[in-house]
């Protein structure tokens, strides 16, 4: 047994500067957790994806793990705080999946607005008759109002991205962005924003942050993204607002659970788009998250300052 496990095979490519003094998982889907725990009592440094629940039952059993390098910029599967209590450093992948999270963001939003996949829908059921003036129109992106939940590095690429839409930028944070934009407590952003995009890590205070309350304030004619967690919404309550039409439309990266259900009624809604969690995937930044996961990992266990350590949120 090897001192580091590696949850996924990340590939010979990612996973070369590791050597050969390392175990991984390589079947299909997330290493099972009786795996997982079997590989914790000789592990010195776990290199772990965002399926793996880093939980204190599990650290329980490693007594002599030093460090845990995510790859994922989202830590809320791992226990924080039981690793801090046993001085175990916790690396992850921000930056690099930033500018093609904010890509990802930014087509979701398009593509709800305008129908994009309905529409290729129809075409690709023999739908598509003589040119019609209103069918499929759906709202426009440019000009409209953007709001921003949490305005941190990926909130601000997306606003970035927003101004060459010609588009007003707001958002709501828990601290000052100190970017030009206009920043408003969450209830003002829901009621004025066209198109209301979350991007706040998933914690405590962010659990099921957009409930039946908030999607009542939001307008009927506006749009829901989600690239951050899909613990973020509540999920019964968007399926009734969907429904109800009492927004617009939503365009989810992220759901809750994962993977959804066929037979969820989220998928039974025109107005709502769902793709499984792939807003950081591009083959050149999910192999850098991996480079970077690796990286972590190293500097960790030879008592170096990780490239990217985690921090709590300010
Ligand atoms: C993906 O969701 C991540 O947190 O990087
Ligand atoms: C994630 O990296 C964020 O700060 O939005």
């Amino acid at each position: 047994m090897s001192r580091i496990y590696v949850t996924k095979d990340l590939g010979d490519v990612v996973l070369a500067p590791l050597g050969d003094d390392f175990d991984m998982w390589s079947g299909d889907g997330p290493v099972p957790r009786e795996v997982l725990e079997a590989q914790m009592r000789d592990c010195v440094g776990l290199l772990s994806m965002l399926t793996d629940r880093i939980d204190e039952d599990l650290l329980d059993l490693a007594p002599n793990l030093e460090v845990v390098s995510q790859m994922a910029v989202g830590v809320d599967n791992i226990d924080v705080a039981a690793c801090r209590r046993r001085g175990i450093t916790l690396g992850h992948t921000p930056d690099v999946l930033t500018e093609t999270v904010a890509d990802t963001a930014f087509a979701l939003l398009a593509a709800i607005a305008r129908r994009l996949v309905e529409a290729s829908e129809y075409v690709k059921a023999g739908r598509w008759g003589p040119w019609e003036p209103y069918t499929l129109a759906g709202a426009d992106v440019h000009g409209a109002v953007l709001g921003i939940v949490g305005m941190g590095r990926i909130g601000r690429a997306v606003a970035r991205r927003a101004s060459g839409f010609d588009m007003e930028v707001i958002y709501s944070s828990r601290s000052d962005a100190k970017t030009p934009n206009r920043r408003m407590t969450l209830p003002e952003l829901l009621g004025v924003a066209d198109f209301v995009v979350l991007t706040v890590p998933l914690n405590a205070d962010t659990r099921r942050l957009i409930g039946s309350q908030e999607l009542s304030l939001m307008k009927s004619s506006a749009f829901l993204v989600n690239v951050s967690r899909g613990e973020v919404i509540a999920t019964d309550d968007l399926v009734r607002a969907l429904e109800a039409g009492e927004i617009a439309g939503a365009a989810l990266d992220v759901t809750d659970p994962e993977p959804l259900p066929r037979d969820h009624p989220l998928l039974a809604l025109e107005n709502c788009i769902v793709v499984p969690h792939i807003a950081s995937a591009s083959t050149s930044t999910r192999m850098a998250m991996g480079r970077l996961a690796v990286d972590n990992l190293i500097a960790g266990l030879a008592g170096d300052a990780l490239p990217a350590e985690y921090q709590e949120e300010r």
